[in-house]
């Protein structure tokens, strides 16, 4: 097994540990930046590490297109090729394929689609995913291959992604085999309906993975919709293993998810809309592109240790999104990365001071929520 979990506090369902990996301890409730082709856009490793991440993502998917698993292998694997020595998590490839790949085909055996980059065909088994990550790239965290539906899907529709993707976990499990050194996560689906969601999960435990993601949220149903299904899922998860919820969320997100028992994070959000002026503080969202701050002196967020947050005026940040220069886009997502370290360890801190409530309820009045 390549992960040790340690459950340190308790606070109603909320939770906070430490998942020790060869690499390095990942403080969770964690938030994975996403760093999908070898690199957390716009930022440098050392930017990434002084946030306090212990943990990025990365993307079977767009790996496996560019450069190609096996250059990055030759080349001593991914962490040596971005120059991060801490532990990685990389998706399986199954998600991207369908959020950003032109035609593709799912069937028993695989996934065949065609590159969004140059067109070129590719297929995707669960055995090749878990080759390209534990092998190839040399991930600590590997994903099975899953099937996501998107929103809303039929029930039988679900109910046949939900099956395909715990027959694709057991292949996964196979071909992963026993390996000392990583992990092997597997992916509930089951979309919004509660007997799938447990189906599932039943199906997954059955196999017996490292730890359990929650997969097919975040996919247009909406925070309300989301919660609800956030209300009865984690509890059909082993207690004792990592919990991860894929591709969520904004901040406001995040804290009604670790209430409800879930333990990692990843997004987009952070990153991609900081490139875009969009920022996260402690006194909720603002969008740096707008005129009221052209003469604003004050800095972002001098209560998040970073740099971006503390060192640069707002007006500096308003003009440098508004003349659409590189270093604006890596101020906001330095600051937004920073941020969004700052809120997991408040969270890891409240849980384990037995005050998780009222920090949920602080955070949702002062992010206008
Ligand atoms: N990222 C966000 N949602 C999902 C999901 O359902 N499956 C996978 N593999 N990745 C995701």
């Amino acid at each position: 097994m390549g992960l040790e979990f340690t459950l340190h506090a308790t606070d109603g369902r909320a939770r906070t540990g430490v998942i020790s990996t060869p690499r390095g301890e990942i403080r969770t409730p964690a938030f994975m930046p996403v760093g999908t082709a070898a690199t957390v856009k716009a930022l440098t490793v050392d930017q990434v590490a002084q946030t306090g991440a212990d943990i990025i993502l990365g993307n079977t998917y767009h790996l496996m297109l560019r450069p190609g698993p096996e250059r990055i292998q030759r080349l001593g694997g991914l962490h040596r090729f971005m120059r991060w020595d801490r532990p990685i998590l990389t998706d399986s490839g199954g998600f991207q394929v369908m959020s950003l790949s032109g035609i593709s085909r799912v069937t028993e055996e695989a996934v065949t689609f065609s590159s969004h980059i140059d067109g070129s065909k590719h297929v995707l088994t669960p055995e090749r995913s878990i080759e390209i990550q534990a092998d190839r790239l040399g991930s600590d965290i590997v994903m099975q291959l899953d099937e996501c539906v998107s929103w809303p899907a039929e029930r039988d529709r679900a109910d046949a992604a939900m099956k395909l993707s715990a027959r694709w976990g057991a292949r996964s499990k196979a071909a992963f085999g026993a390996r000392e050194a990583q992990a092997l996560f597997g992916i509930q689906q089951g979309s919004t309906f509660e007997d799938l969601r447990r189906e599932s999960a039943e199906r997954l435990i059955e196999i017996g993975f490292d730890g359990y993601a929650i997969g097919g949220l975040a996919v247009g149903e909406g925070h309300q919709a989301m919660c609800e299904v956030l209300d009865y899922a984690p509890a059909m998860l082993p207690q004792d293993r990592p919990r991860y919820l894929m591709g969520v969320g904004k901040p406001i997100d995040l804290v009604e998810a670790v209430w409800r028992g879930l333990d990692m994070f990843d997004c987009v959000l952070p990153t991609r809309a900081g490139r875009h002026g969009q920022a996260w503080t402690w006194s909720g969202p603002i969008n740096l592109k707008n005129a009221r701050f052209a003469e604003d002196d004050a800095p972002l967020d001098e209560a998040v240790p970073c740099p971006a947050s503390r060192d640069y005026s707002r007006a500096y940040l308003h003009h440098l999104i508004r003349a659409d220069e590189i270093l604006g886009k890596t101020l906001l997502t330095w600051h937004n990365i920073a941020f969004y370290q700052a809120l997991t360890g408040a969270m890891r801190t409240a849980i384990a001071q037995g005050r998780f409530d009222a920090f949920r309820a602080d955070f949702h009045a002062r992010q206008g929520a």
